[in-house]
């Protein structure tokens, strides 16, 4: 179990500046957070490098970007791209002449799928296939990267890989009803990780989510050992999620999404972290808020607990700025909708027995219930139906806010070398917030 430790002052160490080198590993996207820290790169005046995962032609394989693919990801990240295929996980990966686990999954259907079987020597075959690709391939991109940093720099790697949730149809519906489905259409977390299908989505949760921090940081060991011995200093950040504390009852309280079956994963990068810090290797997982981007869509109630985050603005000491949050967010209110109905509406979500119930650390990820999926959906479904425009959310504007106050949080602390596990909660984002709006 991860020793809980929140970053409760905020950092102020500068190290990274013009000439150092920032590397971003994972794509980047619209909403997602590793745009906290590359505009913090970017303002530092660091060079941005970065890597693809590639694309999958039809028939499935891997392939590199286009020209055309490459210059949009290069404009849109502001920097250099290795194009160097870099998808992890397995799900599409076996030994020559043999099926992937995507494959042997085809025939699942949406009756059957509890009982089928799969065969894990084939399955373990396919994971090392992919390990092997991913490591080979993780090798050629540091290369590269490599050539692109110059002696004397600073370099900080970012971490930002989590997904693993295999393209196979049957599934897609499965994932539908544990993460969405109420009433009739609930489906039970605890079945689906008691199941061989779901059994294999965890391995490939670990391998994507996981362990392709590990791969990275031991890729990059030639650039580490370069860049020490020159007098330069390396970090790594990887963002986890381990549940957050937010406002309840006037009192900063942990609490979690439910399920979150990505939760074993990121116990793993934890551990990865760790197991790096004691060797001397400074790669810190920041714990980060819940907020709404492309990757987690897909968890409807996940963005409840942001709405808290209003209130500490203002309890964290924020003036006009902090108001200025609440008045954007009110305006995105129906008509004759108050916002502070909004946050009493939650406050009550959040004190339901229901609710509280899954406050356990120590039992963290907890199994979904139909209750929680009745209460939790139902809400989120009802607060979503207040606002105007159903694309122009108050957790919209709120992820944006979290996404911006991780950046300089993440930036400063990893240059601060405080811990390798950190939580970023509602009290320090709200605190960084008003710092930087002052
Ligand atoms: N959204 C949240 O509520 C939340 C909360 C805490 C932590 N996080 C973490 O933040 C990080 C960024 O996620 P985000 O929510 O900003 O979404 P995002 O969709 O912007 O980012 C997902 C990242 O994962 C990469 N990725 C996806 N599948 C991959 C695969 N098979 N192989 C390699 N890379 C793959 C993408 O390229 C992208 O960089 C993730 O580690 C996520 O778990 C998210």
């Amino acid at each position: 179990m991860t020793e809980y430790k929140a970053l409760r002052h905020i950092p102020h160490a500068n190290l990274f500046r013009q000439g150092d080198v920032f590397v971003l590993f994972g794509e980047l996207f619209g909403r997602g957070y590793a745009n906290g820290l590359v505009d913090e790169a970017r303002a530092a005046g660091m060079t941005i490098l970065g890597i693809t995962v590639g694309r999958r032609n039809d028939d499935g394989s891997l392939r590199a970007l286009t020209a055309e693919e490459h210059a949009e990801a290069e404009a849109k990240l502001g920097g250099r791209i290795v194009n160097v295929p870099l998808m992890a996980g397995f799900d599409m990966d076996a030994p020559a002449g043999e099926q992937n686990p995507t494959e042997m999954l085809s025939g699942i259907t949406l009756k059957g799928w509890q009982e089928d079987k799969l065969d894990w020597d084939k399955i373990e075959a396919c994971r090392q296939a992919g390990v092997r690709r991913f490591s080979e391939s993780a090798s050629q991109a540091m290369a590269e990267i490599d050539k692109l940093i110059p002696d004397g720099a600073n370099v900080f790697f970012a971490h930002t890989m989590a997904g693993g949730i295999p393209r196979i149809k049957a599934f897609l519906a499965i994932a539908n009803r544990i993460y969405k489905g109420r009433g009739d259409r609930f489906m039970s977390s605890r079945a689906l990780l008691d199941s061989d299908l779901g059994k294999l989505i965890l391995m490939n949760f670990d391998e994507v989510s996981a362990n392709t921090l590990k791969y990275l940081i031991d890729a990059s060991g030639a650039i580490r050992e370069r860049i020490t011995a020159k007098g330069g200093q390396v970090r790594y950040t990887a963002y986890g999620y381990h549940g957050t504390e937010v406002l309840i009852g006037d009192e900063y309280k942990w609490q979690t999404y439910t399920n979150y079956t990505q939760g074993y994963a990121k116990m793993r990068l934890e551990s990865i972290a760790e197991a790096a810090w004691q060797q001397g290797i400074f790669a810190t997982v920041f714990n980060c808020p819940e907020i709404r981007t492309n990757s987690s869509d897909i968890f409807v109630g996940v963005e409840l607990s942001l709405f808290p985050l209003l209130t500490a603005l203002k309890k964290e000491g924020g003036g006009a700025w902090a108001q200025a949050q609440w008045d954007t967010c009110q305006s995105l209110l129906g008509e004759g909708v108050s916002l502070q109905s909004i946050l009493d509406k939650l406050e009550s979500y959040l004190q339901t027995e229901t609710s509280a119930g899954f406050r356990n650390y120590e039992a963290w990820p907890m199994d979904n219930t139909p209750e929680l999926a009745d209460l939790m959906i139902g809400t989120s479904d009802e607060i979503t139906s207040l606002h105007t425009d159903k694309k122009a959310l108050i957790t919209d504007h709120l992820s944006a806010l979290v996404v911006e106050a991780t950046g300089p949080l993440m930036f400063h602390g990893a240059a601060e070398k405080i811990a390798p596990v950190l939580w970023l909660n509602h009290d320090i984002i709200a605190r960084q917030l008003n710092e930087l709006h002052k």
